[in-house]
């Protein structure tokens, strides 16, 4: 059975208190999902090792990061390396996300090489992707998410997704309140994984440890029908990540539809 991935982005929020307060409710429910879910938690990083601390020796949850620089260590005032979150016990790293494609002017070429930083020092990158609304309207969804991906497979070869994850986040999607349809998330995670199998050296061990992950206005009301799509391997949840209820309410209907779809 491949359990399914549940992160949190907690974008540029959070305080000290959050952080106690979500973990000490994670703490206690993560042995109940702990049989089909793996969850994620993303803070930014001046509280990753606060909740790292919290949340120790629990074996489904995992820390992930917003970013990293792409260099490991050197006079780059401000940076944080993949070295340095090692260091600390993260695991997963987004890379790509597109507020920073946006905001921080990162494109393709520079997010390929963070990309490939990432999987050299054994970490998981979490790959996001997806068209603005510009993009949709003029049918060019499949040519951008190509583009996206092709640079990283230039950069890091055939065997680039091994243990890796794309998260699908329709830029238009994002905090927007309005997630894609499922027919188009069905449909893109689907070309998505074709592209990606066909470019790679497949063989049943990777596809198991490759996962697409949807983003995009996720919430209590959608989560259910989105995570029961068989292209979907989990969810990437921004706003709804920063409340606890609803962040474990979403991981409850998750695993209430795992326990009822394998009847245990
Ligand atoms: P929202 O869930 O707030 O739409 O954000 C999605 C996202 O960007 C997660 O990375």
């Amino acid at each position: 059975m491949k359990k399914i991935t549940i992160i949190g982005n907690w974008k540029l929020n959070g305080t000290k208190n959050l952080v106690k307060k979500f973990s000490k409710k994670i703490n206690l429910k993560f042995k109940k999902y702990s049989k089909f879910i793996n969850i994620v938690l993303s803070p930014p990083y001046v509280y990753i090792d606060r909740m790292r601390k919290k949340i120790k020796d629990k074996k489904n949850i995992f820390l992930g990061s917003q970013n990293t620089d792409l260099r490991k260590s050197g006079a780059y005032t401000g940076e944080i390396s993949v070295n340095m979150l090692k260091d600390i016990g993260v695991k997963y790293i987004f890379i790509g996300h597109s507020e920073r494609r946006i905001y921080h002017k990162e494109n393709n070429k520079k997010i390929s090489k963070k990309f490939k930083i990432v999987k050299d020092n054994k970490l998981i990158p979490i790959l996001c992707i997806g068209e603005t609304k510009k993009e949709k309207k003029y049918k060019l969804t499949k040519v951008i998410l190509k583009k996206q991906i092709k640079k990283i497979f230039n950069l890091c070869g055939k065997n680039a997704f091994k243990n890796s994850y794309i998260a699908y986040e329709p830029v238009w999607a994002i905090g927007s309140g309005k997630s894609a349809s499922i027919k188009d998330i069905n449909k893109v995670h689907q070309f998505i994984k074709d592209y990606i199998f066909k470019k790679s050296k497949i063989n049943n061990n990777y596809k198991k440890n490759f996962y697409i992950q949807y983003g995009g206005s996720v919430t209590e009301d959608n989560a259910l029908e989105i995570i029961s799509q068989k292209n979907v391997d989990g969810l990437l949840i921004g706003a709804n990540s920063l409340n606890y209820k609803k962040f474990l309410k979403i991981i409850d209907i998750v695993y209430k539809y795992y326990k009822n779809k394998y009847n245990v």
